[in-house]
């Protein structure tokens, strides 16, 4: 039997040999898994030895994790704003630059917003974030996806915040009513034609969580077409682009209803986000 701190180094060792970022950071996540454990026990008691059955379950999900599988659908939970979340391959795997696009847009708000529409919700980490921040608002978490919406409830339910959320299987604002102070959005936004050539863990994510059309910008086209019809008056629009992106989307923002928009940037500095608000 081996301790848990050699069984750490040597999937750490096997992930790095096959490419895999952040190899540390997973030994230790499968090892918390395996054990039952935190990440912090796994760390600090390092020195013991795992049980038969423990040392079995961990070289099961390194053994998928080896096999392409990304992490966050085999443990079935990825964090997103300091919060664990239920994630499933129906939906995208939250990223750390949606973590900034929502903590950005927040920033920007002059008051708390009554209304909050996360357009595209995925696993609902937005709009379940933003429902825990802002505890007087009605959030929507609306996606074309079904099995995505049942996701974003089971999180919206666990983390305690879908009596104050609705959600809305739809197209776009198609099925969509009323106005809002916020409408937020990470949608489909990879060319279609990249998407065979992206890293191996993102062609495991749904097609319609990356598909933004020939040349990426469909959605947030409709987006920033249709928004201010849902938009109250000073309400704002946040979105994510590509990397690359945001340079044309904030085209799409010529209709004189809007302000002039904003570039935001993410940690690395590339201009990720548009921020615009409506006259
Ligand atoms: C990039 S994922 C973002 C998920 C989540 N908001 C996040 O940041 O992790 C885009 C989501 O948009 C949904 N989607 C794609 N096309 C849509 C459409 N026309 N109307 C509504 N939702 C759509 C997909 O099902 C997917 O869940």
């Amino acid at each position: 039997m081996a301790t848990i701190r050699r069984l750490m180094e040597a999937a750490e060792a096997k992930l790095l040999a096959a490419g895999i970022d952040e190899a540390a950071a997973h030994a230790e996540l499968i090892a918390a898994r395996a054990l039952g454990k935190s990440r912090t026990y796994a760390r600090a008691f390092g020195q013991l030895e795992a049980g038969a059955k423990e040392e079995a379950l961990f070289n099961k999900i390194l053994a998928q994790r080896l096999d392409g599988r990304p992490l966050a659908y085999i443990l079935g939970e990825a964090e997103f704003m300091g919060r664990v979340l239920k994630v499933s391959p129906a939906v995208l795997i939250p990223r750390p630059e949606t973590e900034e696009l929502t903590e950005q847009a927040a920033k920007k708000l002059q008051m708390p917003p009554r209304r909050v529409l996360d357009l595209c919700a995925g696993s609902g980490c937005i709009a379940v974030s933003l429902a825990l921040l802002f505890d007087g608002a009605r959030v929507v978490a609306a996606d074309i996806s079904p099995a995505a919406l049942d996701i974003a409830r089971q999180n919206a339910q666990n983390l305690r915040a879908a009596a104050r959320m609705e959600f809305i299987e739809t197209d776009l604002f198609a099925n969509i009513s009323g106005t809002f102070d916020l409408i937020i959005s990470n949608p489909p936004y990879i060319a279609a034609g990249d998407i065979a050539a992206l890293a191996p863990d993102v062609r495991h994510e749904p097609r319609l969580a990356l598909d933004g059309g020939p040349d990426g910008l469909r959605v947030l086209e409709r987006i920033a077409k249709d928004g201010p019809a849902y938009l109250n008056a000073g309400g704002l629009l946040a979105l994510e682009t590509g990397c690359g992106q945001a340079e044309k989307v904030v085209k799409f923002f010529k209709d004189t209803i809007w302000q002039k928009p904003q570039i935001g940037r993410d940690i690395s500095g590339t201009g990720r986000f548009i921020f615009a608000k409506r006259k």
